[in-house]
């Protein structure tokens, strides 16, 4: 029996079918498989409710955000005017004009000098106007208010007024009415001012453009006007009234509603390989992110050239979403905010270490990157009187942010014979341990998740007496289910883990020959058995973040990802689902789980299961994960090793995160093709069935 269970992320649809083939099995896994269960055969896991092991960490599942795939820039950052400032390297880009414009760069903003100046064209038949053509089009729905704003002023010389209209314009072919709504504005003397305009179109449009026409006095059309006063225009903007809590200029609301109900634990922002930059020049600098966001100097986005294959030369950071933005949704989603810093190091991957003194910081020379990362404490805690303090309480947060942890590098290693990185982090420990000791500081075991730069990094994490590190793994299938046990032989005794970027990637292809590398059912269902090694671990793993998080469905750079979206909607991924039901029922504590004395990890005689279980000491529940990557069902006993406490289960339920199809996606228009499907489940009961490629929460309440 289905139930609704009252929560709108779960649905109880009933599961999609699918024509398609279901794929066989990797034959590298044959191996672990070939006992295939039957219906018939049951497996006994023991489950110690009555001791309960690790305390699982409010941190252990969170969200890794950074501004790749256009995720923050058209994307969670709900500005729709793309270069606003005239910044980028092509001031023009992003664009298109007519009649007589030209850049000027002595404007009002003085880290962003750029600014457009529209003259009339001197023909009473030319038109002078600018036109924005948005992120993938500016995207508009019939009756919502957009609220456009902008910096102008009359140039000296040329009155006291000056007058625009802007337009908000559909560019489909078969309508006769581009004009979807306007609004006339009369720019009153030589100063700079910020004018501001409701719109609100009739119509919905999803490619559309911004239009500014210069005008004359009377707002006719330049056929009855061959001079009038010039225009200055700078900072033009365009957001959707509606933002995340309605914060004016803010969050889009069904991207940040999203990360929401995931309820993470943990927030690490803003990379990444941005955070290291391609030259030290374009590295993330968080002090250019916070300040009156018209003042916060554009940065390249690396994420506009890495593959020339998604080639994107129009992706450039405005930092609109800096790092008081990132702070206040931390603290929104009540989650421990984890800002990653530069180290001194740009993007090994694209520098050459033989280059250090070119590419990187002397260690000599490292002091303002550190003085940077004692700041931002400052900012994120200090008192109102404190430099960056103040800053934090003039933005609407006089409040502390509470800053608890700090990661020093992203992706970083050593070399055999150079210490690179952690020669580095260790003047960064030095300082911060004495000036800022509430830290928790975070180093990086590089990009690989194992081999010869994993293994020196791992035991020098150790050696320096980081708090955490943190380990990337994009990896197969085959990996994902071979790696169960990956954490149950780490060092006790070492700092913790964080698992701070993570997918499982596909490797198989699709019947046409396109490569399956997107957030298909079967890489979701061994990301959730993979977890189950993390949720058993949880003393020694206390942080772990699926990455990339967002992904616009035309400008991505990197797949898979957690959420897709176009400029009107959004889906969450499977894997999103995997995280969602990890989140929600993290427990508080670990339940030792075990099948004939060994833990349920895809190990030889398993079947394919993978499992663990938590207490959720607040709530009242035992829950147990189940996944199933085998092709039969398999029957286990739940054998729960407390029958007192057993015996007072009021109630159970299961959550059922299934599809007949490995390769069923979610998508913009079947966001909800694959979702958990909550059931009742007989409380008393401790035998459960779980179908094959199938992942399971059992919910049992005391
Ligand atoms: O998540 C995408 C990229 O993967 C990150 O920027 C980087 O840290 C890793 O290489």
């Amino acid at each position: 029996m289905k139930t609704s269970s009252g929560n709108s992320y779960y649905s109880d649809h009933s599961y999609s079918f699918y024509t398609m083939k279901t794929i066989t099995p990797l034959l590298l896994l044959g191996a672990l498989f070939c006992g295939a269960a039957t219906a018939q055969t049951t497996h006994t896991f023991n489950i110690q409710t009555a001791k309960p092991g690790a305390v699982i960490q409010p941190t252990m599942y969170g969200i890794f955000f950074e501004d790749i795939n256009f995720g923050a820039d058209g994307g969670l950052y709900a500005e729709m005017v793309k270069n606003r400032s005239f910044e980028f390297d092509n001031p023009w880009m992003g664009w298109n004009t007519t009649g007589n414009v030209e850049i000027m760069e002595d404007g009002p903003f003085e880290r962003n000098p750029h600014y457009a100046r529209l003259h009339f064209s001197g023909h009473r038949v030319k038109h002078t106007a600018i036109e924005n053509t948005g992120f993938f089009g500016i995207s508009v729905k019939k009756g919502e208010t957009y609220k456009f704003s902008v910096y102008a002023r009359v140039p000296e010389g040329q009155g006291n007024q000056a007058y625009f209209e802007v337009q908000l314009c559909d560019k489909a072919l078969d309508i006769n009415q581009h004009k979807l709504a306007s609004a006339k504005i009369t720019v009153e003397g030589n100063e700079w001012a910020k004018y501001e305009a409701d719109l609100t179109p009739f119509a919905t449009c999803e490619d559309g453009v911004l239009r500014i026409f210069l005008r004359n006095s009377k707002f006719r059309k330049p056929q009855d006007a061959v001079d009038g006063p010039s225009l200055d225009l700078e900072h033009v903007s365009l957001f959707p009234a509606k933002t995340w809590k309605d914060r004016p200029d803010g969050m889009r609301q069904d991207l940040a509603q999203a990360l929401y109900d995931l309820h993470p634990g943990i927030f690490r922002f803003p990379g990444g390989c941005i955070v290291e930059g391609t030259d030290l020049a374009d590295r993330y600098q968080w002090k250019n992110t916070v300040g009156p966001v018209e003042n916060r100097p554009l940065n390249l986005n690396r994420w506009q050239f890495e593959f020339d294959y998604r080639f994107y030369p129009d992706y450039y950071q405005s930092y609109g979403l800096g790092f008081f933005e990132y702070f206040q949704l931390s603290e929104d989603f009540g989650a421990e905010p984890l800002p990653v810093l530069n180290c001194g190091m740009t993007c090994q991957y694209e520098n050459d270490i033989k280059d250090e003194a070119k590419y990187h910081v002397a260690v000599e020379d490292l002091d303002p990157y550190i003085q940077d990362a004692v700041d931002l404490v400052e900012f994120a805690n200090g008192n109102v009187t404190t430099t960056w303090g103040k800053l934090r309480a003039e933005m609407g947060h006089p409040e502390p942010f509470n800053l608890k942890f700090l990661a020093i590098g992203n992706e970083q290693w050593d070399y055999k014979d150079n210490p690179a990185y952690t020669k580095r982090l260790a003047r960064f420990i030095e300082v911060l341990r004495k000036k800022c000791p509430e830290i928790k500081i975070i180093g990086t075991t590089g990009p690989n998740s194992e081999g010869w730069d994993f293994d020196l990094l791992q035991p020098r994490m150790k050696q320096l007496g980081v708090d955490l590190y943190d380990e990337h793994f994009y990896r197969d299938e085959e990996w994902f289910l071979t790696h169960g046990l990956r954490y149950d032989s780490y060092d006790r005794k070492g700092p913790k883990v964080f698992a701070g970027e993570y997918a499982c990637h596909g490797k198989g292809k699709y019947a046409d020959g396109k490569e399956k590398k997107c957030n298909h059912f079967e890489t979701s269902l061994y990301e959730a058995a993979f977890l189950t090694g993390i949720e058993r671990n949880a003393d020694i793993v206390h942080m772990a973040t699926y990455a990339p998080l967002f992904a616009h469905v035309k400008g991505w750079q990197w797949r898979p990802d957690l959420i897709w979206f176009d400029n009107y909607r959004s889906f969450r991924s499977i894997s999103y689902y995997v995280q969602q039901l990890y989140s929600h029922y993290k427990g508080t504590r670990v339940l030792p789980l075990t099948m004939a004395d060994k833990p349920v990890a895809g190990q030889e005689g398993q079947d394919g299961l993978f499992a663990s279980a938590v207490v959720d000491e607040t709530a009242g529940s035992v829950i147990v994960k189940v996944a199933n990557v085998s092709e039969s069902p398999a029957s286990i006993h739940l054998n729960l090793l407390n029958k007192k406490k057993a015996a007072k289960f009021a109630s159970a339920e299961v959550i059922t995160l299934h599809s007949d199809n490995l390769d069923a996606e979610n998508s913009l228009d079947h966001p909800e093709a694959v979702v958990p499907v909550k059931a009742a489940f007989d409380a008393a009961s401790r035998d459960i069935t779980i179908g094959a490629k199938t992942f399971q929460v059992y919910i049992f309440k005391y």
